[in-house]
């Protein structure tokens, strides 16, 4: 896709977690949303600066919104990114947001070092295919798109591969984490063409944004 010097700057932004997050990082650089996404319909929406817009897009797509240049920078969790691969992206800044763990969960008397071949589902299948044949064990995959939690409840899998926070929603359904495969947080990445092209504001912005970003407690 063109890159057009002209057009304004486009920010790739999921609602929810990650835009409330974002925000006063944004805020940190002078830019504003026009409208708040939880009440509008639109999916550009025009910011404080007349140079920049927001893009709403499912949080699965935004690497793919940035590498295709249909946006010129995008804030994505680093689970998304890892899934979908950063060919075409440059990945400037650990925002230190949305701070999460992708872990392997399932019943707490779960052997993982049994030889049986086990499920797992999950919505990151290549991150779970790539730590579980590191591990040298043999696993069937099975592709879901949210509440993975509920999979060995109806047994569908043995595990799950998701991310989790506080273990709350683990607990809830009688799951415990049984491994560590990385900790997550979100990242701004930049189409690399727009980074050549709006050299000059896209590193303002990403200077503006690095000074507000509240490091590690
Ligand atoms: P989705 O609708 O795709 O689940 P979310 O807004 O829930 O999108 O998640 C966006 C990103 O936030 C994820 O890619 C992940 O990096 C991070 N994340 C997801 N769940 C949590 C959580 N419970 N706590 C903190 N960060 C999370
Ligand atoms: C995420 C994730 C887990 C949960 C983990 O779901 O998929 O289910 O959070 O957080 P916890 O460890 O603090 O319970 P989310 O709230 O994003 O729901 P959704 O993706 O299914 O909409
Ligand atoms: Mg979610």
């Amino acid at each position: 896709m063109k890159t057009d010097s002209n057009r304004r700057l486009r920010i790739a932004l999921s609602k929810g977690r990650i835009f409330d997050e974002t925000m006063p990082l944004f805020e940190a650089a002078g830019i504003r949303p026009s409208e708040d996404p939880e009440k509008s319909r639109k999916l550009i929406l025009p910011s404080s600066e007349p140079d920049v817009e927001f893009l709403i897009v499912r949080a699965s797509d935004v690497p793919t919104y940035v590498q295709h240049g249909g946006a010129d920078l995008g804030v994505v969790g680093k689970d998304v990114l890892m899934e979908h691969g950063a060919e075409g992206v440059l990945e400037p800044l650990d925002l230190q947001i949305a701070r999460c763990k992708l872990m392997v969960a399932g019943f707490p008397d779960t052997d993982l070092d049994s030889n049986r071949r086990f499920r797992v589902a999950t919505k990151f299948t290549d991150c779970a295919r790539r730590h579980f044949a590191g591990k040298g064990r043999q696993v069937e995959i099975i592709k879901l798109y949210g509440s993975m939690e509920l999979a060995p409840l109806v047994g569908l899998s043995e595990l799950i591969v998701d991310v989790v926070d506080t273990g709350s929603t683990l607990r809830a359904n009688g799951l415990v984490p049984l491994e560590h495969i990385c900790d997550i947080t979100s990242r701004l990445i930049v189409n690399r063409a727009s980074m050549k092209i709006r050299h000059a504001r896209i590193n303002e912005i990403i200077e503006r944004i690095a000074s507000a970003i509240k490091p590690v407690p």
